[in-house]
């Protein structure tokens, strides 16, 4: 499947880029092969416009924000978030600007300290709810937000994937004795997947100390949603009661490059576990997946007969049973190399 030939692909929202990136300017994006432009306005509140003015195309995006509004760097023209020229400086009178001086804005919104975007005003389904976002108990840590060669679905699959670790994630948590899963439940919703999992890791030192676990070997308890198309949380239940969940989003660029926008959600204190430390072990974690799913054909087919599968891919089954079956849906036929 190659994301930007799925008109359905639009219609699903994804985290483009964290808030903080806008304090001080407007900022490119590529979502779906469409270049867009986001901004504060004067509210705060984060818009999303195409990234081209409507007088002679220049990028907006390396403009300014004046007011809460784009202002193109070519001629000086603004425009609001609702894409309106409320500004022409060349003109005396700002009541004369001609209706048509306009650019094509998106759904933009704040959710877990990220502006989400949907290229369509009529999506699909909700931004993906993560109750621990507002639990009290839990913190919020901004772990990466980088481009990955690599298609969406591929990491999609991967999360779910329980069979990987013990060969992957060999400096970090996979264990030679626990090859596959104990336990693989997966149940359908209307969101996407749930999956509950039981798998035995490795601690190695660093771990230990962030877990809090003296053990050199534990068990994970694992509940996993997968949001469709491309959000998954992993709940990470440790048997000490901490909590480690992630939560990752390979957000659409084209067809072959992912930016991959991760959080972490822990029941656990500054004091207890510093951030650098819980960042410096997922990223150990998230860079020996990168180094194997960049290699990945990007183009992932949703028909099945096209790979050779096993019995821990069913999650990774699912998802492509599922995105089949919501092309369809739509009228959409797969879109192959
Ligand atoms: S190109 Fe934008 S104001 Fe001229
Ligand atoms: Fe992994």
């Amino acid at each position: 499947m190659l994301v930007t030939r799925q008109p359905v692909l639009k219609r699903f929202w994804y985290p483009v880029m964290p808030l903080s990136y806008l304090s001080d300017r407007p900022q490119g994006f590529q979502l779906l092969g469409e270049k867009i432009v986001l901004w504060l306005d004067a509210d705060g509140k984060p818009c999303a416009a195409r990234d081209r003015c409507c007088h002679r195309s220049a990028a907006l995006s390396l403009g300014s924000v004046n007011h809460g509004q784009i202002t193109c760097p070519y001629h000086g023209w603004q425009f609001n978030s609702s894409g309106t020229c409320v500004k022409v400086p060349q003109l005396n009178d700002d009541t004369t600007i001609p209706k048509t001086y306009k650019i094509p804005t998106y759904l933009c919104t704040p959710r877990y300290g990220y502006a989400w975007v949907c290229l369509d005003n009529n999506p699909l389904k909700d931004i993906p709810h993560i109750a621990e976002a507002d639990d009290p108990n839990f913190r919020l840590i901004q772990e990466f937000y980088e481009p990955w060669n690599c298609a969406g679905l591929r990491v999609m699959e991967n999360e779910l994937d329980l069979a990987h670790p013990t060969f992957v994630h060999t400096s970090t948590f996979g264990s030679e004795d626990h090859p596959i899963p104990d336990s693989l439940d997966i149940q359908d919703t209307d969101y996407g997947l749930h999956v509950q999992a039981t798998l035995g890791v490795v601690n190695p030192e660093m771990q230990q100390k962030n877990l809090r676990m003296a053990n050199r070997e534990t068990t994970r308890t694992l509940d996993m949603d997968w949001f469709m198309p491309l959000t998954c949380k992993l709940r990470i239940n440790y048997p000490n009661g901490l909590v480690h969940i992630i939560v990752n989003t390979p957000t659409p660029i084209d067809d072959s490059t992912s930016q991959i926008v991760q959080f972490c959600l822990r029941n656990d204190t500054e004091a207890e576990t510093p951030i650098t430390d819980v960042i410096a072990f997922d990223r150990q974690v998230t860079l020996e997946d990168k180094v194997i799913l960049e290699t990945t054909d990007y183009d992932v087919p949703l028909n099945l007969s096209k790979e050779e599968h096993m019995m821990t891919d069913k999650p990774g089954i699912l998802i492509r049973r599922k995105m089949a079956a919501l092309l369809k849906e739509q009228g959409e036929v797969e879109q192959v190399l």
